[in-house]
């Protein structure tokens, strides 16, 4: 494995060299989640080392790179947009376009690239990304066209280059692939088996993060709270590394590390939230008490069809067990309307689960059928208007849900995370809440980077204001 990067490491000194005295400019285009933005950032490190200086003008790029996302239908749809607009500007300062991550992974999106975008230079997928300096190579030496994608599941690559976005919040990569197979879901397809990092190369990154000033971690994989477990149940053989064997135990060995403040993790399942977990997320004190609990959908039969392997009573009992084991617990969710079979009543569920949980954010999506999973085969897909109508009630509730939960705030206190000045406004300061909560106040900028108290004054619907009544 070691070899494989030291292989890659030598074509980045090649492209370097080729590089030289060039002031070559790269745009990135990432769509989709956080382990695709985690993807990306290693991306942009390679690209660093190799001489590339980033722009955000894709017009100027000598390279032009997309990193996709496959899970909903819109993604595809602005791949193709993107392309379209690139040809002209490739044919007049020949950009290298290169195309990588999920939807790589979709044969026919492939065969529709290599049919209507000839012009692109470079496409990989999810298991190839470290080897991204060698396809660039050979695609700048042989001016030819380079395809490089595996349907094995790759593995996960240690000590790959990184340009992170953040000096204060850092993603740390934990476990990759998904074994659920809910059937609306393309994940398991383009990301392959779940298969987790060694614990011992997961603490020395966040050790290394900490030394380096960071403040906040976010734990990633597509089923994050089941990390080590597939390891554990097929025996597959992974080193002990102080006392990690569990999702529960890394929680606890993260905790211990000195710096780090805040230790956040996406995307987990509700079936992996065993005792232990739950343990470990009320016992650590850095573990943030707002948790991700994707719900999906209300109704039971529905969740059965969608393969989620649980009921609409086992997830309020869940969120119940987690509200009496974990003091000051908040929740998000996702939630999918429109799949098909779902009808009007059996969506009452959803707005129900809603109504009880009382969800501090809710990430709301319509149903988008997806080449090659179980949902697209169902015979009773429900019109786009219907699903439109769903989601309009869906967003309207939530909507005035967390109007009325932003009003618990005001008066509070609430320890923020100072994570820069405030986009609409740079004489202001804006950070998070534990909750995840946006929060914006006057303050010195020498605050960047720290835990503050701040009072809140006033709550809108997307954000808080804060005072910082002990300042000087
Ligand atoms: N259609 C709509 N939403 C989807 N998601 C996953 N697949 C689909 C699909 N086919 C949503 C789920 C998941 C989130 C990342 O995206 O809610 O949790
Ligand atoms: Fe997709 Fe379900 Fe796996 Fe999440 S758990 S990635 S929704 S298949």
């Amino acid at each position: 494995m070691e070899t494989e990067i030291e292989e890659q490491k030598k074509y980045i000194e090649k492209v370097k060299k080729i590089n030289q005295n060039k002031k070559q400019k790269y745009s990135i285009l990432t769509m989709g989640c956080q382990l695709n933005e985690n993807d990306s950032e290693k991306l942009c490190g390679m690209l660093e080392e190799m001489g590339y200086e980033k722009t955000e003008n894709q017009n100027e790029a000598d390279l032009s790179l997309f990193n996709t996302c496959c899970v909903r239908e819109n993604a595809e749809d602005k791949l193709f947009g993107k392309l379209g607009e690139l040809k002209k500007i490739k044919e007049q300062r020949g950009t290298i376009i290169a195309i990588g991550g999920c939807m790589m992974q979709e044969k026919h999106i492939t065969d529709k690239i290599e049919k209507s975008y000839p012009y692109t230079d470079i496409i990989f997928g999810t298991h190839t990304l470290h080897k991204f300096p060698e396809d660039l190579y050979k695609a700048i030496k042989d001016k030819k066209r380079q395809e490089d994608i595996l349907d094995i599941d790759g593995k996960i690559y240690e000590d790959l280059p990184i340009k992170r976005d953040s000096n204060i919040k850092a993603s740390v990569t934990i476990m990759n692939g998904c074994n659920n197979f809910c059937s609306y879901c393309i994940v398991p397809y383009v990301r392959g088996r779940e298969r987790s990092r060694e614990p011992k190369a997961i603490i020395k990154e966040v050790e290394e993060l900490a030394k380096q000033g960071y403040k906040e971690i976010t734990l990633l994989g597509q089923n994050v709270n089941s990390y080590l477990r597939v390891e554990r149940e097929k025996n597959i053989k992974f080193e002990e590394y102080e006392g990690i064997n569990s999702f529960a135990t890394l929680l606890r060995a993260i905790n211990k590390i000195e710096g780090i403040e805040r230790i956040r993790f996406v995307s987990p399942h509700p079936k992996d939230f065993t005792d232990d977990v739950i343990e470990a997320i009320a016992d650590c004190n850095k573990v943030c008490k707002l948790v991700h609990l994707p719900l999906q959908a209300g109704n039971t039969k529905v969740l059965k069809e969608m393969n989620r392997k649980y009921t609409k009573e086992q997830y309020l009992d869940l969120v119940k067990k987690m509200k009496d084991k974990i003091p000051n617990l908040t929740l998000s969710t996702d939630i999918i309307v429109g799949f098909p079979g779902e009808s009007d009543e059996e969506f009452e569920d959803t707005l129900d689960v809603v109504k009880k949980v009382k969800f501090e954010q809710v990430y709301m999506f319509i149903y988008s059928r997806r080449i090659g999973t179980p949902g697209d085969k169902m015979e009773n897909q429900i019109p786009e208007e219907q699903k439109h109508k769903r989601f309009e009630r869906l967003k309207t509730l939530v909507e005035s849900q967390i109007s009325e939960n932003n009003k618990k705030y005001v008066n509070t206190k609430q320890k923020i995370l100072v994570e820069g000045t405030s986009k609409n406004n740079e004489n202001m300061l804006t950070g998070r809440t534990d909750s995840n909560k946006v929060v914006i106040f006057e303050g010195d900028k020498r605050l960047i980077g720290n835990m503050v108290e701040l009072e809140i004054v006033s709550e809108h619907i997307w954000y808080l204001k804060g005072e910082n009544f002990d300042r000087n």
